[in-house]
């Protein structure tokens, strides 16, 4: 029975009533049948069922409305008018893949590419943020021809076996040696807990000196491999190409340069001989073991990490960072997936945070670009593009910039200019951040602001699980931000009063919690708590020993 009365809900009785097919337990059970284990639900005790959403609304299945402080997928709002038209007038047309000229797909890359630098001029449409970053690997190593990454501290950048790989959100809860050798972790350019801080004179170029560093450690140490090589018959200048067992990706490396940079500078005349000598039709394929420099492929980095703990670079890392990785000849990858699209207020990309000298060389785009249709897209430059396209591999992908998906993306372009969604993430967001602030000045539990959105279904994360992720829809108000507040302040005061606990030296609690977290003392649980008049905390930001307010939390 819905609680609300018709024009809150916006649907009637009868139809509210067609969106469930089973009772809620019944979802329940099917659900524990049929979906695999590892696929979590919020708040796992008491899971909520949403039957239908709209604007920064979700409703459950009897009306309940909740305001949606999670859903940055939902980017315009949930289910918006010109969305949905768009998507239906064209899956009323046609809908196929990109092998057929259609006016969709290059509309779409143009009006996209106009809204980055100019050398960001060439689109590749697939479908989820982790097919983005698997392909901007692909393409890097191509470019490179190398194989290794440098990624961040706590960086989560998707769901596939080449992403986990690169994710030390994910891999570090596999074992102390999960990590792989072809990977490296710089420390997350964090300046409220990292390893510089504020009060550090230049922490942008600090951060970056740990990326320069860890380049030229991999680069002196090296390490044994063993790579399958064959000569290619049909290059005529006596190609050699390797398969490295690294990741199992295929260097497309010419044998004279390959062995140059293996034996060395002096060893060219040698090498050169070497390659004449195997130039020969018989010697189709061979095992060498070679001692291989380690080489980067690719720096990637959310361009503000958000699994990470909301981090925001200090401006001038990511120009600093990207000098040393050209030099090493890998390329730079900002993943936009969480932040693009104008959610960050005053720029449309959150890289440009950094200044209007950086370029990435690949750009990564998900989530939002479809409001919850299932689309992505890789942006790079001419240059790097050239270079994928020339290992003659073609790439193609079913759904990946089909008519329908470039359809919605045209629409949710359109809506984040008509309703100006970008201008009211900065109205909205610093408004919300002065309320936040005041909320800081107010609770001593708060260690710092700085978020860019807020919520009451409300998501912790960041290495110490004790950030509060705001990522609402971006047509999120200024009422709801006030509401929002307004309910953390209700919670931090009847914590503040519910919670008489000392630590054992005998500072309150709220002093205790305001310190910087070491990260052997944390947990590393996510958390989603649902505010709806109940106090939530998270163990590891109120450090209690006991409490007295009830708690809604999901580990993932
Ligand atoms: C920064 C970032 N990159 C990539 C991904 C992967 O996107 P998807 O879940 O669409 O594969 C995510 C997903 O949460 C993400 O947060």
């Amino acid at each position: 029975m819905c609680k609300l009365e018709p024009r809150d809900c916006g649907c009637p009785e009868s139809e509210r009533s067609a969106m469930e097919l089973y009772s809620k337990a019944e979802t329940l059970e099917l659900r524990r049948k049929h979906i695999g284990p590892s696929c979590k639900v919020f708040f796992a005790k008491d899971p909520i069922k949403i039957v239908r959403a709209r604007g920064q609304y979700m409703f459950d299945e009897n009306g309940e409305k909740y305001l949606d402080c999670i859903n940055n997928v939902a980017h315009v709002g949930h289910s918006h008018p010109d969305v949905i038209k768009a998507a239906v007038k064209q899956m009323e047309l046609l809908n196929t893949n990109s092998r057929f000229l259609h006016d969709n797909l290059v509309q779409y890359a143009q009006r996209l590419t106009a809204t980055l630098p100019e050398q960001l001029s060439v689109c590749y449409f697939v479908n989820s943020g982790s097919e983005a970053n698997d392909l901007a690997l692909r393409l890097a190593r191509h470019y490179s021809g190398h194989q290794d990454v440098i990624t961040l501290d706590h960086a989560y950048h998707g769901h596939v076996t080449s992403l986990i790989d690169i994710s030390p959100y994910k891999f570090n809860q596999l074992g102390k040696d999960s990590k792989k050798e072809f990977v490296h972790v710089a420390p997350s350019p964090d300046t409220y807990r990292g390893k510089y801080r504020e009060d550090h004179p230049d922490p942008a170029s600090a951060y970056a000196d740990d990326v320069r560093k860890i380049i030229e450690e991999a680069e002196k140490n090296g390490r044994k491999e063993d790579c399958i090589a064959h000569l290619d018959p049909a290059d005529d200048q006596g190609g050699l190409h390797t398969k490295n067992s690294v990741g199992g990706s295929q260097l497309n490396s010419r044998f004279g340069l390959y062995l140059q940079r293996d034996l060395g500078e002096k060893e060219k005349h040698n090498a050169e001989e070497k390659k004449c000598k195997l130039h020969v039709p018989v010697l189709s394929e061979l095992l060498i073991l070679i001692h291989d420099r380690i080489d980067i492929a690719a720096f990637i980095a959310e361009s503000m990490q958000s699994c990470g703990g909301q981090i925001i670079p200090p401006a001038g890392y990511f120009q600093k960072v990207a000098e040393s990785v050209h030099k090493a000849g890998g390329v730079f990858i900002a993943d936009e997936v969480q932040v693009g699209f104008g959610r960050v207020g005053k720029c449309f990309w959150g890289f440009q945070l950094q200044g209007e000298d950086f370029v990435p060389d690949i750009v990564t785009m998900g989530k939002p670009i479809g409001n919850g249709h299932p689309m992505s897209c890789v942006v790079t430059t001419r240059e790097v593009a050239e270079a994928f396209g020339a290992s003659g591999l073609e790439y193609f992908n079913t759904f990946g910039g089909n008519p329908v998906s470039c359809a919605i993306g045209l629409a949710v372009l359109d809506v984040i200019e008509k309703e100006d969604l970008q201008g009211n993430a900065t109205r909205v967001g610093n408004y919300l951040t002065q309320l936040l602030k005041e909320q800081k000045e107010k609770h001593p539990l708060v260690g710092d602001v700085r978020l860019k959105e807020q919520k009451i279904l409300l998501s912790a994360d960041g290495p110490y699980r004790n950030i509060l992720k705001f990522k609402p829809p971006m047509c999120f108000s200024m009422e709801d931000a006030k509401f929002v507040v307004n309910q953390i302040d209700e919670l931090l005061t009847d914590l503040e009063e519910a919670t008489v606990i000392k630590t054992r030296n005998g500072l309150p609690t709220s002093v205790q919690c305001k310190r910087k977290v070491p990260a052997d003392e944390s947990s590393h649980s996510e958390c989603i708590s649902h505010i709806n008049g109940n106090a939530c905390r998270q163990e590891n930001v109120f450090c209690a020993e006991s409490h007295t307010v009830s708690c809604k939390r999901i580990r993932t």
